[in-house]
């Protein structure tokens, strides 16, 4: 799997830290030390972009990753 490097912006208002952005960031942050996205990804952690029912949301590769998990997260990062 061939990812460049890529940003994940990762929501913590608090409405998304309700929904568990603090265990998504933790996950995200675990799974892309791993071999095939070490060094290819940087997490930034964002205040309230005011889509809170979405909770929690992260924008990955410019999709708005809606209730997201670390899974869906990872897919849209394989995306072309
Ligand atoms: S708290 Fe995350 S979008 Fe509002």
């Amino acid at each position: 799997m061939q990812i460049k490097r890529e940003l994940i912006f990762v929501c913590t208002g608090s409405d998304c830290k309700k929904s568990g952005a603090k265990n998504l960031c933790k996950e995200l942050k675990n799974a892309t030390n791993t071999v095939p996205l070490k060094g290819q990804i940087k997490l930034i952690k964002t205040k309230c972009m005011d889509m809170c029912k979405s909770a929690p949301l992260v924008i990955v590769k410019g999709y708005y990753c809606k209730k997201a998990s670390s899974l869906k997260v990872l897919e849209l990062l394989k995306k072309p």
